[in-house]
C-alpha cells in the first residue's frame, strides 16, 4: 500500500543529464548520465534494487535506494523492460564488482516497455538448458543473451577485419548475385527456384563470378550468402552462410597458399587486437592460441598414411586408400590431433570440383587446399582454376554439367585467359573456431538447416 503511494518524480534542480551510451561510461565519473537499454538482471533486497542495465553496447549496474527502490513501479519491474535511468556514475568502492567497475546512482527512472511477468516473463521463456529447438525458436529473444550476442558482436569485428584486410591488400569488393542459374560445388546441395518460369538457383559460391571480375578489377573479394541443400545435420553445416571469397589473377598455387596463411594471421591478429572483440574472444575461449606463419602443410595422400598410422578408419570401417574422401570425423580427429591450422593440398580429382587445375607434377591430383582448424576441421576451401577452355569443358564432361549457361564462365578463358585462383571462407565456421562454439548454429544471426527457415 505504502509503495503505491509513492510517485517516482524526476527532481529538476540536480544538474542536466547527458545522454550516452555505456561503452563511454568511463568518462562520466561523477557526473548525472542518463542511459537508455533493457533490464539484463534485477534483485531487488534489504532497500535496494540492482539493475544490470544493457544498452547493446555495454552493461551497467544502476543502484536505487530509498523511494525509488520501494516504489511500486520498481517492485513490479521485470527483466527485459526498457529503461530511461538518470543519476551519477560513481567508481565501485574497495571489495564491490561491477561492469566496468562503475555503478550508477539512480536519482529518478522512467519505463519505457514492460516487458511480461509471470507464464509469459522473459525468464520463463529464456531458461538455461532449454531444448535447443524451442531455443531457436525464440532466437529472437535468445540473442539478448550474454554469450549469442557475445558472438554477434565478435563476427561484426571479424568482417571488418576481413575488410580491412582486403584493403589494406588492394582488392576490390564485388557484390555477385544471390540468384544464378549455374552450379559451382555440385548439384545435389542446389537449392533450386522458379524464376519468372525458368530453373534458377540460390548461389552455392560467387566464386565463377569473382573470376569474370579479374580483367576488370584485378584481385577481387565478395562477402555475400550462400546456399546449401545440405541434407543432414551436422555441427558445422548451414543451409544459407556468409561466405567470403577472394580470387587474384596471376598467381601461382604458392602464391595462393602464402596469401591464405598471410589472410587468417592478420584477420585473427586485428580482431585480437580489438579492444571488444579481442576481451569477448579471451572470455569465450580462455584457451585460444594465436595461429602462426607457415602454417603445417599436409598433403591429402600424407593424411592418409597419418589416419591409417594413427588407426582412424573410414566411413565404411575401411583403412582410408587413394580417392576416398575424408569426412568430417575423421578430418576433425586428425586435425584435434595435430593441434594446429592444417593446409590440407592436393586432393584427387574426382573428390574436387570440375573447375580445379591438375597438379603440372601428377595429374591425379589438384591444386587445391582446404585449411584445417583444431575443434571445427575444414574453414576454407580453395584451388587454383582451369586456364584452358577445352581443359574446362572436360570438367563439365566429367561432372556432367550442361556447359551452356556457363558460356560467361568459360570466355574468361577465352578473352585473355590468366593464370589465376581464390578461396571461400565459411565464416560461421572461423567463428565457432575463434569462439570455441560446439556448432555453427551459434554463429549465426537466425541459423538456417533442414527443417529450419524461423524465425
Ligand atoms: O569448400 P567449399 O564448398 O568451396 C567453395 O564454395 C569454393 N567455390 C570457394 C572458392 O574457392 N571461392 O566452401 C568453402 C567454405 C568451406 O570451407 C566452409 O567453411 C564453408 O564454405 N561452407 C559452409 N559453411 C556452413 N555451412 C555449409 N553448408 C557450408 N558449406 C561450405
Amino acid at each position: 500500500q505504502a509503495a503505491k503511494k509513492i510517485v517516482i518524480k524526476e527532481d529538476k534542480t540536480l544538474p542536466q543529464a547527458k545522454k550516452i551510451k555505456i561503452k563511454d561510461i568511463a568518462n562520466y565519473i561523477g557526473k548525472r548520465v542518463e542511459v537508455h537499454g533493457w533490464v539484463h538482471r534485477l534483485r531487488i533486497q534489504k532497500g535496494h534494487a540492482f539493475i544490470i542495465l544493457r544498452d547493446g553496447s555495454g552493461f551497467l549496474q544502476c543502484v536505487l535506494t530509498g523511494d525509488l527502490a520501494n516504489a511500486y513501479q520498481t517492485l513490479t519491474l521485470t527483466v527485459e523492460s526498457s529503461l530511461a535511468v538518470f543519476g551519477t556514475i560513481n567508481k565501485l568502492p574497495e571489495g564491490k564488482s561491477a561492469p566496468g567497475g562503475v555503478e550508477a546512482s539512480v536519482d529518478y527512472y522512467r519505463i519505457i516497455g514492460l516487458a511480461p511477468s509471470g507464464k509469459d516473463s522473459f525468464t520463463n521463456k529464456i531458461q538455461e538448458g532449454t531444448d535447443p529447438n524451442l531455443l531457436l525458436d525464440r532466437r529472437h529473444l535468445a540473442l539478448r543473451g550474454e554469450t549469442l550476442s557475445a558472438v554477434m558482436k565478435v563476427r561484426a569485428k571479424a568482417l571488418a577485419a576481413v575488410r580491412r584486410f582486403y584493403q589494406e591488400e588492394d582488392l576490390t569488393e564485388v557484390t555477385p548475385p544471390c540468384m544464378v542459374q549455374t552450379q559451382v560445388e555440385g548439384g545435389s546441395t542446389l537449392f533450386s527456384m522458379n524464376y519468372y518460369g525458368e530453373k534458377a538457383y540460390l548461389t552455392q559460391s560467387s566464386q565463377l563470378y569473382l573470376e569474370t571480375c579479374l580483367p576488370a578489377l584485378g584481385d577481387v573479394f565478395c562477402i555475400q550468402e550462400s546456399f546449401r541443400a545440405e541434407k543432414s545435420h551436422t555441427r558445422r553445416h548451414l543451409s544459407e552462410y556468409t561466405h567470403i571469397e577472394a580470387e587474384l589473377p596471376f598467381i601461382t598455387f604458392e602464391d595462393l597458399l602464402d596469401h591464405i596463411e598471410k589472410f587468417v594471421v592478420h584477420i585473427v591478429k586485428y580482431i585480437m587486437e580489438d579492444p571488444v572483440s579481442g576481451a569477448l574472444v579471451k572470455k569465450l575461449n580462455p584457451g585460444f592460441v594465436m595461429p602462426k606463419e607457415p602454417f603445417k602443410r599436409l598433403q591429402y595422400v600424407e593424411a592418409l598414411d597419418w589416419l591409417n598410422e594413427n588407426g582412424v578408419l573410414n566411413e565404411d570401417g575401411t583403412p582410408f586408400k587413394f580417392g576416398d574422401d575424408i569426412q568430417e570425423a575423421a578430418e576433425r580427429k586428425m586435425t584435434d590431433t595435430i593441434g594446429v591450422p592444417i593446409l590440407l593440398i592436393r586432393f584427387p580429382v574426382e573428390i574436387k570440383s570440375f573447375y580445379m587445375k591438375k597438379c603440372a607434377d601428377d595429374p591425379r591430383v589438384t591444386e587445391s587446399v582446404d585449411l584445417l582448424m583444431p575443434t571445427v576441421g575444414e574453414i576454407m576451401g580453395g584451388s587454383m582454376r582451369i586456364d584452358g577452355k577445352d581443359e574446362l569443358l572436360k570438367g563439365f564432361k566429367r561432372e556432367g554439367i550442361d556447359p551452356t549457361n556457363y558460356y560467361w564462365f568459360t570466355d574468361q578463358r577465352v578473352y585473355g585467359t590468366c593464370p589465376h585462383g581464390g578461396y571461400g571462407l565459411g565464416s560461421e565456421r572461423l567463428l565457432a573456431w575463434l569462439c570455441n562454439r560446439f556448432t555453427v548454429k551459434d554463429c549465426s544471426l537466425y541459423p538456417r538447416f533442414m527443417g529450419r527457415c524461423t524465425p
